[in-house]
């Protein structure tokens, strides 16, 4: 496996590799900390590329809070002992100047309407700028012929499959189902800063989405009354259970938009605080007497 450290190294492995005409390149984009639910990207990427190239880089420009960068958990040695072992052909880990470099148009964002200032984009203002700016920035010096990403990030999944369409990446968006724990905890890196007694009871936030999507199906005529008791009993029950949520709501799945009278397709997202971690997770389904699972 390659370790590219520098961005003129990765545009001149990305020219060679295709230089061969038949190859494809996937990338998996990650903030590393590496757990199975990249593991399962990378995975996917290996059998969508000839070559899969994985970045790892922890992005200043998304984060809200200088707190919350500085704890991000970061493991390169270790997540390159992964990557390795699944074939991975090149790691990208450069660092925050390689990747801004100091007197550079430092101010440029790319910023993506609407979607990025909904739920996620209202509780950390400028956080999906940074998402996109980065994950174009990603495209531009790679290339790839695919990239993945998962679906647990589902918000951001659509704010990137939007600026693909909107600026013509040439790039396909291929994602991955969430990756749980036994207990039904969605993975992520943020799960290392739960202390024991908090991760006992983290399930609770995946508990509490496929049961409101359960009531909401069972009342699929009474729509929207259907999902506001749902939203409260969940609300009230991940708080007894020591949650501070930040939102917990219904959404349409392609454009998060509020859902109207007939929209079939949903999405429940949630994000909340325990024990100082925030979480996210989503939960998508089928919504009326027509709509499939
Ligand atoms: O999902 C992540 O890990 C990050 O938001 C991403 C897509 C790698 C951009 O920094």
């Amino acid at each position: 496996m390659r370790i590219l450290r520098d961005r003129r190294q990765v545009v001149a492995l990305s020219r060679e590799w295709r230089r061969r005409d038949t190859q494809t390149l996937a990338l998996v984009p990650t903030m590393g900390n590496l757990h199975e639910g990249h593991l399962a990207l990378v995975r996917r990427a290996r059998e969508r590329g000839d070559r899969v190239l994985v970045s790892v880089f922890v992005n200043p420009l998304q984060f809200d809070r200088p707190d919350d960068l500085a704890a991000y958990p970061r493991t390169l040695e270790a997540d390159a002992q992964k990557l390795a072992e699944l074939g991975v052909d090149g790691l990208f880990c450069p660092d925050a100047g390689e990747m801004y470099p100091e007197g550079g148009p430092s101010e440029v964002r790319v910023v993506i309407p609407g979607i990025s200032t909904l739920l996620e984009g209202a509780s950390r203002p400028g956080h999906f700028d940074g998402v996109a700016t980065v994950v174009a920035k990603l495209f531009n010096l790679v290339q790839p012929d695919v990239a993945v990403f998962g679906q647990k990030d589902y918000q951001q999944l659509r704010l990137i499959e939007a600026m693909v369409a909107a600026l013509d990446f040439p790039v396909v968006i291929d994602s991955l189902p969430t990756v749980r724990a036994d207990d039904g905890l969605a993975l992520s890196s943020r799960n290392s800063r739960l202390s024991p007694q908090a991760r006992e009871r983290a399930p609770e936030l995946y508990r509490s989405l496929y049961d409101v999507v359960a009531a909401c199906k069972l009342e699929a005529d009474s729509w929207p009354a259907a999902f506001s008791e749902p939203i409260a009993a969940a609300a009230d029950r991940l708080g007894q259970a020591g949650f501070h949520l930040d939102y917990l709501s219904i959404r349409r799945a392609d454009d998060l938009g509020e859902p109207q009278p007939g929209d079939t397709d949903l999405v429940l997202l949630a994000a909340a605080w325990l024990d100082g971690v925030r979480l996210i997770d989503n939960l998508r389904f089928g919504y009326g007497k027509f709509a499939g699972e």
